[in-house]
């Protein structure tokens, strides 16, 4: 079993390039993506996982596929998912997996993007989906200037907690958003994320569950 903590997430090099990563997407005025994003998507991942009882073993790849699901932007912003996959093989070789765990992460990381053919191809590869387009809060938004926002910029600024729930007896996974409509309607958000939410709808039923929206307790999906 690999050591997470100094393996992947302790590795220094490995924290060079998400720290860049989110330096170049800064660049284009895009959302933060730091080390932050890609701790949450790990915790997120392997929360789903464990929820529905996947083994150890899986919950550990889901585990380091989140951590690294974006360190393809390194590259470029498009396609990113791929780029990662193609630049963490070697990475993930050095540590101790086997080629069909190496596979399910590679496969994960290249189809975590909606607009690049993302799909649910294993069990991890649907807990990164769920657990990365679940990341919308305020902290992501790095302007200052609420009259620079593009719509996306409006709606993460608008959303001031998230709680991503797993209930294993009901197979039901669920979003629960809190969002201030001063800033953002409810309509905002599904203009925004309608794309998303429907990868996350499709990455629960590879789950074999359920996947429910509640925005400002209201269900909404
Ligand atoms: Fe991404
Ligand atoms: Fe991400």
């Amino acid at each position: 079993m690999v050591n997470f903590q100094t393996a992947v997430c302790g590795d220094s090099s490995i924290n060079i390039y998400l720290k860049k990563c989110h330096d170049f997407l800064g660049e284009m005025g895009a959302l933060e993506h730091s080390q932050r994003h890609a701790e949450i998507v790990s915790q997120r991942t392997t929360d789903i996982l464990k929820g529905l009882e996947f083994d150890d073993y899986t919950c550990s790849l889901g585990k380091i596929a989140g951590y690294l699901h974006d360190i393809g932007n390194i590259v470029n912003r498009y396609e990113h998912g791929r780029a990662g996959s193609f630049l963490i093989l070697p990475f993930l070789k050095k540590l101790n997996l086997d080629e069909v765990g190496i596979s399910v992460i590679l496969g994960a990381i290249g189809n975590h993007e909606e607009n690049s053919g993302g799909h649910s191809v294993n069990a991890v590869s649907a807990a990164v989906l769920i657990a990365d387009k679940s990341d919308v809060n305020r902290e992501r938004v790095r302007k200052a200037d609420i009259s620079t926002f593009k719509p996306r910029d409006r709606v993460n600024y608008a959303v001031e907690e998230t709680l991503l729930t797993v209930d294993k007896n009901k197979k039901l996974i669920t979003l629960s958003i809190l969002i201030d409509q001063d800033i953002s309607s409810v309509m905002g958000y599904f203009e925004i994320f309608i794309t998303k939410m429907v990868l996350c709808r499709r990455a629960a039923d590879y789950l074999k569950c359920s996947f429910e929206l509640i925005i400002n307790d209201t269900k909404v999906l």
